[in-house]
């Protein structure tokens, strides 16, 4: 069984064209293969915990190696759970518009929730920083309404794709497949094209997904 989850970002629902795209990769993710499991997180209709001072004291505190107080203890084990739920999956699907040249808050504050030492990410002198979540890939769906591949000069106002390869790469997720959703915001039939372009390299990249699943198993097997 190879467990997808999928991070939806968009507030437009039945008007977003990431959504759109996204629900054609998981067609053919679930197509592929009866055992393969889709988890959903829309993150408009989940209440994420507040990132205060307790789970920052906390944090430092797992860095620094010190005993957290109640009040920080169960601060990061409210982290711990939502994070715990990210790492179980084996891979990931992220939907997601851009918004002002980068992501959705409600996308970057699940990142910072998820961003933790010693859950996701390592640091020692020696090694410096370390992903901890490997050996899982992770399709990106991005949405934007100008065409930000066109030109090096506009591809450098793109936050919306370095950050999400970077913060992904940083945790230890460096196999990304990236579909880009552009222009958006263009006449209706260029628009069009546009997703059903997006929706063809969905599906191309959904069937990759599970070849590379089913080869991961077998290497598994190998090694027991
Ligand atoms: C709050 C907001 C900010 C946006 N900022 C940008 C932007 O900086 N650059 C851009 O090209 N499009 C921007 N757009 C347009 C969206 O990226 C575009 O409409 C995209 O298709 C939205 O994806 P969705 O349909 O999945 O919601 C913005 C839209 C909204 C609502």
């Amino acid at each position: 069984m190879s467990k997808l989850l999928y991070i939806e970002t968009s507030p437009r629902k039945d008007r977003s064209a990431s959504i759109d795209v996204a629900q054609s990769f998981l067609s053919a993710y679930e197509d592929n293969d009866s055992d393969n499991q889709v988890e959903t997180l829309d993150l408009w209709d989940f209440k994420l915990p507040e990132f205060d001072g307790d789970t920052i004291n906390a944090k430092y505190r797992v860095m620094h190696g010190e005993a957290p107080s109640p009040e920080e203890q169960a601060a990061w084990e409210t982290i711990t759970k939502i994070t715990d739920q990210f790492k179980a999956a084996d891979s990931y699907l992220i939907s997601t518009p851009m918004w002002n040249f980068s992501i959705p808050y409600k996308l970057k504050h699940y990142i910072d929730i998820i961003s933790q030492p010693g859950l996701t990410w390592s640091f020692t002198p020696e090694e410096g920083y370390q992903g901890l979540v490997t050996g899982k890939s992770a399709t990106l769906i991005l949405a934007r309404g100008g065409e930000y591949s066109s030109s090096a000069e506009v591809a450098a106002m793109d936050f919306q794709r370095t950050y999400l390869e970077m913060i992904l790469g940083f945790i230890g997720i460096n196999d990304i497949n990236t579909i880009l959703v552009e222009p958006t915001l263009t006449d209706v039939e260029s628009k069009a094209g546009v997703i059903v372009s997006a929706k063809d390299q969905a599906t191309s990249i959904a069937s990759r997904v599970q070849i590379k699943q089913s080869h991961q198993f077998l290497i598994k097997l190998q090694v027991y």
